[in-house]
């Protein structure tokens, strides 16, 4: 039988008393998280969307207590898995386990035995026979935390896989655009600038389009193939085009070390294209919202001045990566 989220029971009913916002998909009340994984966006049903979105809200609260601590997850021991760099993601998932007090081990390539040529697999299953139960898997390999999922028994959580998904950043995108508007279906997003290299952009495209976005990507034709109309976007090459429409720009950096270079003259002709400054802030709806995953590339894809704005959401965000990846921990741990 799963578990609830620990939310008070007063909390609770006014909870589901609260008329969800997505007019085209609402959570389920009696819905059961059945999954051992979380792999990606695309095998997510909506009504799975909505609940770890509803999830997280009922964690939101834990971190504005004293104690930003609960029980959940006690006796357990996740162990986050870095093949690949990162801030955010690490330690967001680092600070959501121990608000649940699980226990954690962490494992980055850099100083491992990978080094001397264990290959993932043999990692992942010694670290498994530490007692693991849940791994945060990045890796620069699309495909590698699926491949994981099959062969070990512990739950696997996908913290960006090479240019495929990026689950829970997507997660916390969609939550904080829900969180700001207070709706998603018919909301216009423009994700911005290497949509071709971006596992960022894909697993938004997939949670946004499934709950009833409109997303339109913009970027140069060497960075946006054609196939990703596929997915159920529009594809514009001009930014300027469609900013006086959307609701919400999210800017992507420029995964460089996905491809090296060669894609677009220089720096200074892509920002000049596809940057977003205060001219172009200008000519967007007032409360249109400025995201981006990080890390920023100042003075590339956002100036200073957009990037710490009034319209940025940028530090909200990561605030609300903390609710969406207790949110996640949890779910995969209730079987
Ligand atoms: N947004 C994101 O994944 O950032 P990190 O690479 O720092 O984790």
């Amino acid at each position: 039988m799963a578990r609830k989220a620990p939310i008070s029971s007063k909390k609770r009913k006014s909870a589901s008393r609260k008329k969800p916002p997505d007019a085209e998909v609402t959570a389920k009340e009696d819905f059961v998280w059945t999954r051992k994984d979380l792999l990606g966006l695309d095998e997510l049903s909506p009504h799975e969307i909505l609940h770890i979105l509803d999830t997280a809200e009922s964690f939101r609260e834990v971190s504005t207590r004293s104690i930003k601590k609960v029980p959940a997850l006690r006796g357990k021991v996740v162990g986050l898995l870095f093949f690949e760099d990162s801030t955010r993601t690490r330690m967001s998932f680092e600070l959501a386990a121990s608000r649940l007090s699980a226990d954690t081990i962490l494992f980055s390539a850099k100083g491992s035995s990978v080094s001397k040529g264990e290959t993932t697999l043999d990692t992942v299953r010694n670290i498994e026979a530490m007692g693991v139960d849940v791994f945060v898997v990045r890796h620069s390999e699309s495909g590698a935390p699926h491949l994981l999922a099959r062969q070990v028994q512990a739950s696997i959580v996908n913290a960006g896989d090479g240019a495929h998904e990026h689950p829970t950043q997507a997660l916390l995108d969609i939550f904080t655009i829900r969180q700001k508007l207070g709706r998603l279906a018919g909301v216009k997003v423009a994700i911005v600038g290497d949509i071709a290299h971006s596992r960022v952009a894909r697993s938004n495209i997939l949670g946004l389009r499934k709950l009833g976005a409109e997303v339109t990507v913009v970027g140069p034709p060497t960075l946006v193939p054609n196939a990703i109309t596929s997915m159920g976007c529009r594809v514009s090459h001009s930014l300027d085009d469609v900013l006086g429409e959307v609701d919400v720009i999210n800017m992507l950096r420029i995964q460089f070390e996905r491809f090296g270079g060669g894609l677009f003259p220089s720096l200074r002709e892509y920002s000049r294209l596809y940057g977003l400054g205060g001219q172009r802030l200008a000519k967007c709806k007032n409360n249109v919202l400025i995201m981006h995953p990080g890390p920023i590339n100042r003075g590339v894809e956002l100036t200073s001045e957009v990037a710490d704005g009034p319209n940025s959401c940028i530090l909200r965000q990561v605030a609300n990566g903390l609710a969406i990846r207790m949110a996640v921990l949890f779910l995969v741990s209730q079987r």
